[in-house]
């Protein structure tokens, strides 16, 4: 692939060992997928954080980063840790866990990583413009980047991330590219859509997508947090990256639907079957879990509002950024919540957390995307549902 002068400086060390070798990742990858050259990217969003997922091999290799000096250039920020990074020891994580995963934050801040530990860094400042190239890692974070703010990233691995966030660089290809983006699968909704129901349609379409591009027409008009809900689903029972939606994504117009290869159209006992699906048990939850992609000031608004005059039977996570969370507590909604025997927990999730070590056993969930990988991930159960059934059976 083309490297221009300060490219192949970087390549060649001039600008230091780890420069050099995250140059060599980029330059590895675009060669893989058949990249003709760097794009400048204008931040990175990172994963690979959590101790459970990363192990000692990740904090390892992030150690001897940091020990050498490394460096990010751009804006970039951190995917969830495993645990509340304040509030670990009350919620009965190890310290042995808990000692490494701070190691690994650690090594991420001093490599200037914001340690913001967020899948919606959208939410809290890092949000990248319309046709700015980004290098982003989380799925679900990835899906809004490209189909709600209209910015262009594939879904890069933890390490391609931030090789790219220490370079400034990405190579260019997939969705990059403007050909990459037009539709592959018309999706026509035909039934009205609420809560968790946009979790199931994402469920649906994720599987018959596989790494398409879904352009959807909606009777009503979903919101942000709607939408956040729906790429999750989509990026993890498949591999979609980018979907159009018409008539609201900045993209729409230039998708080309009636291209697209298949249709498909999706009706209320679609929905209502999916939702079936995602369940893996009838049993009751003994820990509700929210926030799964992290919520949004205004979800925790509405949960706060419901849990004036609603008691969960069980324990309740609502998770999100510490941004978030700060400012769901200036606001008040932090004492209801917990006053209700809830929690809000920042920088971790029911996924990336080990919750099978905290001796649960069934999680009531209404996020698809925690449905789908709870089992898989953490050995448990999950009951999928809307947020408000699932506190008030
Ligand atoms: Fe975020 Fe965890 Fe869900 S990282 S998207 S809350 S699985």
């Amino acid at each position: 692939m083309y490297l221009d002068r300060t490219e192949e400086r970087m390549y060649d060390g001039e600008f230091g060992e780890t420069v050099q070798q995250s140059m060599e990742i980029l330059v590895a990858l675009g060669d893989i997928y058949g990249a003709e050259r760097m794009v400048d990217i204008s931040s990175a969003q990172v994963s690979g954080v959590s101790y459970k997922t990363i192990g000692d091999a990740g904090l390892e290799y992030l150690e001897d980063l940091r020990a050498r000096g490394a460096g990010v250039k751009v804006a970039s920020t951190l995917n969830p840790a495993g645990m509340d990074l304040q509030r670990w020891r009350e919620m009965g994580f190890s310290e042995e866990f808990a000692s490494r995963q701070i190691r690994i934050v650690e090594a991420y801040s001093a490599m200037d990583v914001m340690n913001t530990c967020t899948c919606t860094p959208y939410l809290i400042g890092n949000v990248p413009l319309r046709g700015s190239h980004v290098a982003w890692s989380e799925s679900s974070a990835v899906s809004y980047a490209n189909s709600v703010l209209g910015a262009r990233t594939n879904r890069e691995g933890g390490p391609g991330a931030l090789a790219a966030a220490i370079c400034g660089k990405t190579p260019e290809y997939g969705y990059h590219l403007q050909e990459n983006r037009r539709a592959t699968l018309r999706v026509d909704v035909e039934c009205e859509l609420s809560g968790s129901d946009y979790g199931a349609l994402g469920y649906i379409t994720g599987k018959i997508a596989g790494e398409g591009v879904p352009y959807f027409t909606f009777n009503g008009h979903p919101s942000a947090d709607d939408l956040k809900a729906l790429g999750a689903a989509m990026a993890s029972s498949g591999a979609v990256a980018l979907y159009h939606v018409d008539g609201v994504t900045p993209e729409y117009m230039e998708a080309s639907p009636d291209e697209a290869g298949e249709s498909i159209t999706v009706d209320a006992g679609d929905i209502l079957e999916a939702r079936e699906e995602l369940s893996t048990t009838d049993d009751d939850p003994d820990l509700i879990c929210l926030g799964c992609p992290h919520c949004s000031l205004d979800e925790i608004r509405r949960i706060a509002s419901f849990l004036r005059k609603n008691k969960p039977a069980c324990d309740l996570w609502v998770c999100t950024s510490a941004a978030i969370g700060s400012a769901a507590s200036r606001m008040g909604y932090t004492d209801v919540i917990e006053a209700a025997g809830g929690m809000v927990v920042s920088d971790t999730c029911m996924v990336v957390a080990p919750v099978e070590d905290l001796g649960y056993e069934v999680l009531g969930v209404d996020s698809a995307k925690a449905a789908n990988y709870v089992p898989g991930m953490c050995g448990l159960d999950a009951v999928y549902d809307d947020w408000m059934n699932l506190i008030r059976p």
